[in-house]
């Protein structure tokens, strides 16, 4: 398959970095507004062609799928442009931002024989598909909580061709750390649930003494699923230091992430420690993405598999959603709404 990278920042230079060194899928085309960020692109890839307009790019380009780069506010309309010139489209997250634009989404991709892929790309990081394994086996027992943790001392900065601190121009970014590294939190807490959350509290606001007010440097939400299931998740633009880290406890066992160091707790009482390479420090996290392509191109190959995606994308938005209401009113407990009926 052969595609284009629409919007050519940070991120977008992580995934032609992985599509230089894969066979699975080609770029052909980047499209930016910005001259040095097209100028960037041909200077990695020269035989690659830049454009400056979508329209320019798909009137000149005959291409299998777009690959979407550009910050969060430009997503919606990308997807449905990327969807109607005959395109499958792979979207990084948060792959839209409110839940009424996935409002007849499903059935776009059924009329264009399309499909969409939201680059929810943690699922695809060696060590949280070792937790996944780990939690899902016979052993492990029943969920009973979950504790994620993302620490940073700052939000992370774009390129400084364009917009640096877009993460914290709520028209660009629709939120602070809850819409940036939340995403991911939300995602992966289901996935290991193998359930989606009934409801959510959510504290937030700002610890760091700067000028970035509209968007929230810190949350404190918990998750709700049936049985009792509760994953508490910590998110910190303001905290002095680095640090990431993911607990789930079992009926039986425990297994605790932090950073490099793995602490698993067998069913026997057997403990076992080791350090691993989690690479969550590359924030391009190229080596997930080998990964992430087979899993799009099996997604064009079976179709049937559009659905649970889509789903995935949008109870993320929810949850992101809920939480927001129910920091505006001090932490109250908010019940997420079904609204696959959205999709169709
Ligand atoms: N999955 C992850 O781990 C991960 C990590 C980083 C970023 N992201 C996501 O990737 C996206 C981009 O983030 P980034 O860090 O690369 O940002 P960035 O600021 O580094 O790059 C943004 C790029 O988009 C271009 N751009 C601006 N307006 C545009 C428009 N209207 N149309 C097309 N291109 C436009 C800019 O010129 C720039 O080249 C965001 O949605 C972000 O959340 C995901």
């Amino acid at each position: 398959m052969q595609g284009a990278l629409v919007g050519f920042g940070t991120i977008a230079g992580g995934h032609l970095d992985a599509y230089l060194n894969t066979e699975v899928m080609d770029i052909k085309a980047v499209f930016d507004p910005l001259a040095e960020r097209r100028k960037k692109a041909k200077l990695i890839a020269p035989r690659i062609n830049t454009y400056s307009t979508l329209d320019d790019m798909f009137s000149r380009e005959k291409l299998d799928f777009i690959d979407i780069c550009s910050p969060p506010n430009t997503h919606h309309n990308y997807i449905r442009s990327g969807l109607s010139n005959n395109c499958h489209v792979m979207c990084e997250k948060p792959f839209l931002l409110f839940s009424e634009q996935y409002k007849g989404l499903l059935a776009l991709t059924k009329s264009e024989n399309k499909v969409v892929f939201p680059s929810h790309n943690y699922k695809f990081s060696p060590i949280l598909r070792l937790i996944r394994e780990i939690v899902h086996s016979e052993h492990f027992g029943q969920i009973i909580s979950g504790h994620f943790r993302t620490f940073r001392s700052g939000h992370a900065v774009g390129v400084p061709e364009w917009n640096p601190h877009w993460r914290r121009d709520l028209n660009i970014s629709g939120g602070g750390i809850l819409r940036d590294h939340g995403t991911h939190s939300i995602y992966i807490a289901c996935e290991m649930c193998r359930q989606i959350p009934t409801a959510v509290s959510c504290i937030m606001g700002n610890l760091k003494a700067d000028q970035y007010k509209d968007t929230e440097d810190t949350v404190l939400m918990t998750l709700y699923f049936d049985h009792n299931i509760h994953f508490i998740i910590n998110l910190s633009w303001a905290a002095g230091y680095r640090n990431t880290y993911y607990s789930i406890m079992g009926s039986n066992e425990n297994i605790i992430v932090e950073n490099d160091n793995l602490i698993y707790t067998k069913k026997e009482g057997e403990i076992i420690r080791k350090s691993i390479s989690s690479e969550f420090d590359d924030p391009s996290h190229k080596s997930w993405f080998k990964g992430i392509f087979c899993d799009f191109k099996d997604v064009v190959e079976h179709q049937n598999r559009q659905l649970p995606l889509l789903k995935e994308a949008l109870i993320t938005t929810l949850v992101i959603e809920c939480a927001y209401l129910s920091a505006k009113q001090g932490g109250k407990l908010i019940n997420v709404p079904s609204m696959f009926e959205q999709l169709t």
